[in-house]
């Protein structure tokens, strides 16, 4: 620990499943995560912010395998690809210490020493796994994951089984759990440790199931292969490999852990306020001083998730209204520990009325008027009026202390609350003094000065605490005041600006938004994009009914597809009509699909056709297709349809 710090101070956000892209409600976590660990850097702790990614299971393993990528390729795409999991750090503009990817080399080797510990410990033990078997997808599934009793892959019956497994004795701890939830402030908010406790410990809590052999991506034990570790013990234990345990790459064990503060999801409190102490105590190491379970950012009543299709990209609100609004948004706007309900409405009104009129403008007025009435620098002349300015600078002055207690309990809501009440008065100081009556006359210009000393005191101290919120309009509002201090100790004090303080004008730090001109564009922007497609144009000409209903269409399996030798646009198909003689058509899609892909398809043929000649061979008939332009390159797609419809149907 360095000599001038307060202390060493350790957080973490939950390490991200990189099975889709992040939305807004996973970057919510993250903001306030890099918010605290800003406020801890603020007030002078030696901080370490760790985050990272959760990269194992069988979730992961089954996308790779529908992108028809690797796990570790699928893996790779999501958490360094482009707008992945670091760039969009970097966009939020969060200052993490460290990452960790649990695919990383040293964590996977700790895990598997952890394993093998509370094995040899006897906290881990072989036993039965019993469970519901779907034998043709050869896979495990519990009663819960049942959809209607039958197999949730492929819908069909399910038989009891039993698989090999090794178990995590849960049920030993349950008494120190209980204890440690009920009578320690180990978990907060409160509220979450009945659910805990209620729903969870007292029903009896059931040894753990740790091990798996149903997929292969994920740690593997190391001493009974095919097993490979439950992925919330190798998530888990990243609090701690990423600090040294059980490692060589990292030597910062004895100056972090414990942590100060998980910060968690309120989904996964479970897994981190009854598993992750035990596991803890199994190895007696020492628990974390805290897991904080905040709500859920939630999209019209309901929770984001990308199978709902109803995840907010924080790309596009990060790009259109800027990182800092979005951060502040997102800690404004919603009490950590509950839910709050997102929506653009709320984030532009946020936008609008707090930071546009309240802190914007007190800033813009300000620096416009300084510079206005005095030019560069403020006189050292200036004329106190003890009446009008008490209540100011009594609000400034105990605001860097009250604040401080409301961040100490993560309350970012109350703690940005007490700075705005502080923007809001300084801007009626404004009014009150009405300075540009003062500045009529010559006698009015040190109380002028006074005045406008006043306010950009209060504006270095409100910039000051909003830097963990928003960092760069901080340091914005830092610049304007001549480069001012904003350091803790200066927070705490009225008049730490030099009285001839220099400003620098600028734009406004927060132009005020157009509610339904910005909304139409959200919408614009959120529509998933269409491909330019062109279609055919339609025929004026007109087929008589009859001379329509001469035409023969008729539903054709296909019994065999080939290239045509020296064409390559030919494919040649063999038929199933109906009639018992196999049909021969040839058709001009070679370039749309490969032979093999239509074998036992049913197409729609037009059979009444005159045969014709082809390179040679006979075509009976024509077979339909879809054809449309997309981006300029032609696209052709058989009709099909269902496989139920016998051979020689008529379509009519
Ligand atoms: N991989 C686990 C965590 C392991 S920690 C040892 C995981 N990952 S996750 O990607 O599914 O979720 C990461 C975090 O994002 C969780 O804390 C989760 O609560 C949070 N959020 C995901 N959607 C959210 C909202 N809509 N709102 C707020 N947070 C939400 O769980």
């Amino acid at each position: 620990m360095c000599e001038k710090c307060r202390g060493n101070y350790y957080i973490t956000t939950p390490i991200y499943y990189p099975s889709a892209k992040l939305h807004i409600g996973h970057a919510y976590c993250t903001v306030a995560t890099d918010t605290m660990a800003r406020f801890k850097r603020l007030q002078g702790y030696n901080v370490m912010f760790l985050t990272g990614t959760d990269e194992h299971g069988q979730k992961i393993e089954d996308k790779a395998k529908e992108a028809g990528v690797t796990p570790q390729q699928f893996v790779d795409n999501i958490v360094t690809g482009p707008k992945g999991v670091l760039d969009l750090w970097k966009l939020m503009n969060i200052s993490y210490d460290r990452f960790i990817r649990t695919t990383d080399d040293y964590h996977v080797a700790a895990i598997q020493k952890i394993f093998k510990k509370m094995y040899d410990n006897g906290d881990i033990y072989k036993g039965t796994y019993k469970g519901k078997y779907c034998k043709p997808c050869e896979s495990f599934w519990t009663e819960s994951q049942l959809v209607d009793g039958k197999c949730p892959d492929c819908g069909g019956p399910v038989q009891d089984a039993e698989e090999e497994a090794y178990f995590f004795r849960l049920s030993k701890y349950a008494g120190r759990v209980q204890d440690l939830l009920e009578n320690t402030d180990f978990l907060e908010p409160r509220s979450r440790v009945s659910e805990m406790v209620n729903n969870f410990i007292k029903p009896g809590l059931e040894d753990l199931c740790v091990s798996r052999t149903s997929f292969t991506w994920g740690v593997p034990v190391d001493f009974d292969p095919g097993h490979v570790v439950y992925v919330w013990i190798d998530a888990l234990f990243n609090y701690m490999t990423a600090l040294g345990f059980e490692n060589d790459k990292y030597d910062d064990l004895e100056a972090f852990w414990p942590a100060d503060v998980h910060f968690i999801g309120k989904e996964i409190v479970r897994f981190h306020s009854i598993i992750w102490p035990a596991m803890l105590m199994s190895l007696n190491l020492p628990l974390p001083k805290k897991v904080y379970g905040h709500g859920w950012l939630l999209l019209d009543g309901g929770k984001m998730s990308k199978s709902k299709g109803n995840v907010v990209d924080p790309y596009i609100l990060a790009e259109h209204f800027g990182v800092d609004a979005l951060r502040f948004f997102l800690l404004r706007s919603f009490p950590f520990g509950s839910d709050g309900n997102f929506s653009n409405e709320l984030l532009i009104n946020t936008i609008n009325v707090d930071l546009a009129n309240d802190l914007g403008n007190l800033v813009s007025r300000t620096v416009a008027m300084a510079q206005k009435y005095f030019g560069e620098k403020l006189p050292t002349e200036q004329l106190a009026d003890e009446e009008k300015d008490a209540e100011l600078i009594s609000m400034v002055s105990g605001l860097r202390d009250q604040y401080e207690a409301e961040m100490e309990k993560y309350a970012f809501q109350n703690g940005l609350a007490l700075v705005f009440k502080v923007i809001s008065r300084a801007n009626k100081y404004i009014d009150e003094n009405a300075p540009w009556v003062l500045a009529k006359t010559e006698e009015g210009k040190p109380r002028l000065a006074k005045v406008l000393y006043n306010l950009l005191e209060t504006i270095r101290v409100c910039g000051g605490l909003l830097t963990p919120f928003m960092p760069a309009t901080s340091e914005e509002i830092a610049k304007r005041l001549g480069g001012a201090r904003m350091d803790w100790d200066s927070l705490n004090t009225f008049g730490v600006l030099p009285a001839d303080v220099a400003t620098v004008a600028g734009p406004a730090l927060f132009p005020r938004i157009d509610m339904e001109k910005e909304l139409a564009a959200l919408e614009e922007l959120n529509k998933p994009a269409k491909p330019a497609i062109e279609i055919e144009p339609y025929s004026d000409e007109k087929v008589d009914f009859d001379t329509f209903c001469k035409s023969d269409f008729r539903a054709v399996k296909v019994k065999a597809c080939q290239n045509v030798k020296k064409s390559d646009k030919l494919l040649q198909f063999t038929l199933d009509d109906g009639t018992g003689t196999d049909r021969q058509i040839l058709s001009g899609i070679a370039k749309f699909y490969k032979p093999e892909e239509l074998v036992g398809k049913t197409l729609v043929a037009i059979t009444n056709l005159p045969p014709r000649k082809m390179m040679g061979r006979e075509s009976n008939g024509m077979l339909l297709s879809a054809v449309h332009t997309e981006k300029g390159e032609e696209k052709l797609n058989l009709v099909m349809l269902d496989d139920a419809i016998p051979a020689g149907a008529k379509l009519c």
